[in-house]
């Protein structure tokens, strides 16, 4: 399978109206529809937020002010009070709700666990009431370093019940890049487990902590709480450390959810940016929830009859928004699996679906790539009729993964929201309402309503229909992130200052390129920065060359985006070494494994090139673009004459 190019995606027209059976049902069922909402947000975004923050969420206190903004700050339903995990368990409680499924999970080995509304509201205030007797108060930070089991949904929303704010880190992410996101979030207490399953394997957990907090390396943490999983041998620090099944028996389920401010924060988030550590993305009460809800609402279409499952995990944006807050915040059944396709079964995530009944399903392009390399066998196997609704996350989709996913996957019934959107906006903003939007493969086609996106250029002019530009949006909305934690001069410069539009305008650059067509549908051609999409995750090129960089043998590192059948992109990693050293397989083993201990398995180069010197500008510049076209086996493109030493160029390709 080949990666779309820019040509073959602008080459696209194939469109799919959304069948008139799905649009009948449809909460927004057509476009006339979509368009009424559109205007009328457009028109008075403020009026059109505040009605449906009236209707949608429970509140302890009405707002003063719907939208304070303070370019680039803004702030929404100033003076409310509310508590999420109030609008997303208590709520349903005196309902006909209270017994129906919350949460389904199935775990790698197979057990399977359903928690109800109540129950799951027991678990959370019980393990809430946990974290106060551990000293946790409203405003303390916690971290959360988890598998995908359901005391992780647990955790957050107990976090959330007594405003403590939570910060997940991925479990993928290694015991360094643990320690640098803790110690940056000032985290009190950590929430962990053993460990995991993954890939027919375990995954240790709790080792990684231990190892982050040894030698007081995180000297903010007072507690650990630890969830048993696997029942693997683990140490446990006395006075430290704590079991949740010990502290959870002797713990009450009566926990009333503080009343929290609109603005208070309610999760830091850490992503990849160009340059530095990783960014702390904030995010805030009010807007958060209303937006999560809204979006689940319009473009999942969710209904008390479906069983949504999103495929993500809960250390990343999309786990936080559409697995635990938007769906519950609705009072829909959200469907948490801890495996992924794997070697002993590589169609489980189609058993899932049989066995389940799943209705929604929300996943990645580079997931649909690989089901497509495993077989269509697979899928045809099992019974996938209770599907009505497909989507995708977290890159471009190329046109024939998308064309296979609505032929094998959605049996040419079920439309496919392609849904563009970022840590940074909390939810979705370019995306197609499902019984509204005729959706064209590979375009995230229209803004959400109450969303104002263009195409601009540096100026922040719009660009012709056609041309490619950066994508901006040119209003606040709701779930936009707040800051960058304990740094805000980074929050300006990396979303405020990139693109200059006229005095008295504000436009949040998102670092993504973008075309608009004639009809207005936005096609998202991928990141405009050092940023690489590895599998759908994002990762700073210079996070990965400080990681190779602190290997005694690297001298200095150039690390650029290749394209990948299946990953989308690949690292590649272009490395001179200190002069005692050579290079052999040995070595680009050992520094791929350094990589992978540093950050994470996901960062792990999948090539290594060594090299005797790195092309520069004459300001000392890496030049990328070259190295990015040497990585893919293309000619060198463009201009050269920034080089300093253009012998650079034949040795790079003599070493090729
Ligand atoms: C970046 C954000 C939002 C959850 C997953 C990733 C890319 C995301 C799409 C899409 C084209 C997409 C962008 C964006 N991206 N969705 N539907 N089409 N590109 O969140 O880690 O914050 O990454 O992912 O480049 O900027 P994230």
């Amino acid at each position: 399978m080949t990666q779309p190019t820019i040509e073959s995606i602008l080459q696209e027209n194939r469109t799919f109206a959304p069948p008139a059976e799905f649009s009948q049902a449809a909460t927004i069922g057509s476009m006339e529809q979509y368009r009424e909402l559109y205007d009328k947000a457009k028109a008075d975004p403020a009026a059109f937020w505040a009605e449906l923050a009236a209707t949608e969420l429970d509140w302890f206190q009405k707002w003063d002010q719907v939208l304070d903004w303070q370019p680039p700050h803004g702030q929404w339903f100033v003076g409310g009070k509310l508590n999420i995990s109030y609008n997303c368990l208590d709520r349903h409680l005196t309902t006909w709700r209270k017994n129906k499924a919350a949460l389904i999970w199935e775990g790698e080995p197979g057990e399977s666990v359903t928690l109800t509304y109540a129950q799951l509201h027991r678990e959370v205030c019980k393990m809430a009431n946990v974290f106060k007797s551990l000293g946790v108060k409203k405003g303390d930070r916690v971290g959360i370093y988890m598998p995908m089991i359901p005391e992780a949904a647990i955790a957050m929303l107990a976090c959330a019940r007594i405003g403590a704010p939570h910060s997940v880190v991925f479990g993928g992410f290694s015991a360094e890049a643990l320690k640098t996101r803790l110690i940056d979030a000032e985290a009190k207490l950590v929430v962990t487990a053993d460990g995991g399953y993954r890939k027919d394997k375990t995954i240790p957990l709790k080792p990684a902590v231990d190892a982050a907090l040894a030698h007081d390396g995180v000297p903010s943490v007072e507690n650990v709480l630890v969830v048993q999983r696997t029942h693997e041998k683990i140490t446990m620090e006395p006075g430290r450390d704590h079991w949740w099944h010990d502290l959870k028996a002797g713990a009450s389920a009566v926990c009333p959810a503080e009343p929290m401010d609109s603005e208070d924060l309610l999760f830091i988030l850490y992503t990849s940016g160009t340059t530095g550590n990783p960014k702390g993305v904030v995010h805030t009460t009010a807007g958060y929830n209303l937006y999560t809800h809204m979006t689940c609402k319009w473009t999942l279409d969710l209904k008390d009859t479906d069983v949504y499952w999103c495929t993500a995990d809960v250390g990343w944006i999309t786990g936080h928004s559409y697995i635990v807050y938007g769906p519950l915040s609705n009072g829909a059944t959200s469907l948490m699996y801890e495996g992924v396709p794997r070697p002993s079964n590589p169609g489980c995530f189609w058993d899932v679906i049989e066995k389940y009944g799943v209705t929604i399903f929300y996943t990645a392009p580079t997931a649909i790539r690989a089901f497509i390399k495993l077989g269509e066998h697979l899928p045809n196997a099992r019974d996938l009729s209770s599907l009505r609704l497909l989507g995708t996350v977290g890159e471009p989709i190329n046109p024939e993964a998308w064309m296979w996913y609505h032929k094998v996957i959605g049996g040419e019934r079920c439309p496919i929201i392609d849904t563009w959107w970022q840590t940074e906006t909390g939810g979705f903003m370019l995306t197609p309402l499902p019984g509204a939007t005729p959706t064209k493969p590979g375009s995230a086609t229209l803004p959400f309503p109450g969303i104002l996106a263009d195409v601009v250029d540096l100026e922040g002019n719009p660009v012709k229909d056609g041309e490619g530009g950066y994508l901006v949006i040119t209003h606040p909305w709701p779930s936009m992130l707040r800051t960058v934690y304990g740094d805000d001069d980074r929050f300006r410069r990396t979303y405020w200052e990139h693109i200059q539009p006229k005095e008295g305008q504000h436009f949040y650059f998102a670092g993504d390129g973008a075309r608009r067509d004639a009809d207005g549908y936005f096609w998202v051609m991928g990141r405009v920065d050092d940023v690489i999409n590895v599998s759908g995750h994002r990762l700073g090129t210079m996070e990965i060359e400080s990681a190779l960089v602190s290997h005694p043998a690297v001298a200095e590192a150039a690390v650029v985006g290749r394209t990948d059948d299946l990953k989308g992109e690949d690292v590649f990693a272009f490395v001179t070494l200190e002069g005692d050293y050579t290079g052999s397989d040995a070595l680009i083993n050992e520094l791929k494994q350094h990589v992978a201990k540093e950050i994470g398995a996901i960062a792990r180069p999948g090539d290594i090139r060594f090299t005797d010197v790195l092309p520069k500008t004459r300001s000392g510049k890496i030049m990328r673009r070259l190295l990015r076209n040497l990585a893919s086996g293309q000619e060198i493109a463009g201009d050269t004459s920034t080089l300093e030493d253009r012998s650079v160029l034949d040795k790079l390709r003599g070493g090729a």
